[in-house]
């Protein structure tokens, strides 16, 4: 059986990883970080379109059964585009999250927290709105958080007071359910469940592509039953800092990360 192909901008596609690793053990991973051209979540429409195809053709080259979009910048900038592109199932971040937050809302009124792009393009907001009109929909884009999970700021003052500042709106506007719509913001679950309330549910896009590429690849006669899964990691510079970062991520150590110059 043919492996699952997984992209992220960088690092943070590891937290999708994870919740693929817990929920399909046996499948085999290659994983592809852009670490030479992270972060995307600034980047323009279009740049992000051109990256997104570059980095499904490397892994195509790798012979995947099935593409995992990590990154919600990229699901929300690139999906229709890059799907139209190829004809290997691809699957992104947005419509799972989408689709948990609209399940759980009791009051019809979700909050989504992403990088600049996910929120300027509206695509949870969109997506939500497909399932349910009568839902409201309040953004944030919280650029500083990326920074903070990748420099291992996970607590303290400063990373609080950010988190407080950020999600005012949102309590302000009086969400019951979160789509935490980054692959960095798991890392900062406690303190952004501490900021909004036990009450508030938090949607994990990680874990729920998880589901759906689990629910795919079953439909589809495509799901690996039995055996360990091997997984491969590749980045387009700076493994030695890939590597660093990954625990903190995966819940475990990555070695043998290969650096690729061809994307
Ligand atoms: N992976 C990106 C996302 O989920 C965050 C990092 C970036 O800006 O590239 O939107």
């Amino acid at each position: 059986m043919k492996p699952i192909g997984v992209f992220d901008s960088g690092v943070g596609g590891l937290t999708v990883v994870k919740e693929l690793l817990r929920q399909l053990p046996h499948e085999d991973i290659v994983y592809f970080g852009d670490t030479a051209r992270v972060p995307y979540g600034i980047k323009s429409k279009e740049t992000v379109i051109r990256f997104s195809i570059e980095n499904i053709l490397f892994l195509l080259k790798h012979e995947v059964k099935f593409i995992c979009v990590a990154c919600n910048t990229v699901s929300s900038f690139a999906l229709p585009e890059i799907k139209n592109h190829f004809k290997i199932p691809i699957v992104g971040v947005i419509t799972p999250g989408a689709r948990e937050a609209v399940y759980a809302t009791q009051n019809k009124r979700v909050g989504v927290i992403g990088t600049k792009g996910t929120i300027k393009s509206c695509a949870y907001e969109n997506e939500i709105k497909q399932l349910d009109p009568r839902v409201k929909v309040a953004a944030v884009a919280c650029p500083l958080f990326v920074p903070f999970v990748e420099e291992g700021w996970l607590n303290g003052n400063v990373v609080k007071s950010v988190v407080k500042y950020y999600l005012k709106p949102l309590k302000k506007a009086g969400v019951d359910t979160l789509i935490l719509g980054c692959t960095h913001y798991p890392l900062l679950k406690r303190l952004i469940k501490d900021e909004m309330g036990e009450n508030v549910a938090l949607i994990d896009s990680a874990k729920q592509v998880a589901i759906e590429v689990n629910n795919i690849l079953a439909s589809e006669g495509l799901l690996r039953k039995e055996g360990t899964g091997k997984h491969k990691f590749f980045v387009s510079d700076n493994p030695e800092w890939f590597s660093s970062l990954a625990e903190r991520f995966l819940g475990r150590p990555v070695r043998n990360v290969k650096r690729v110059s061809n994307v």
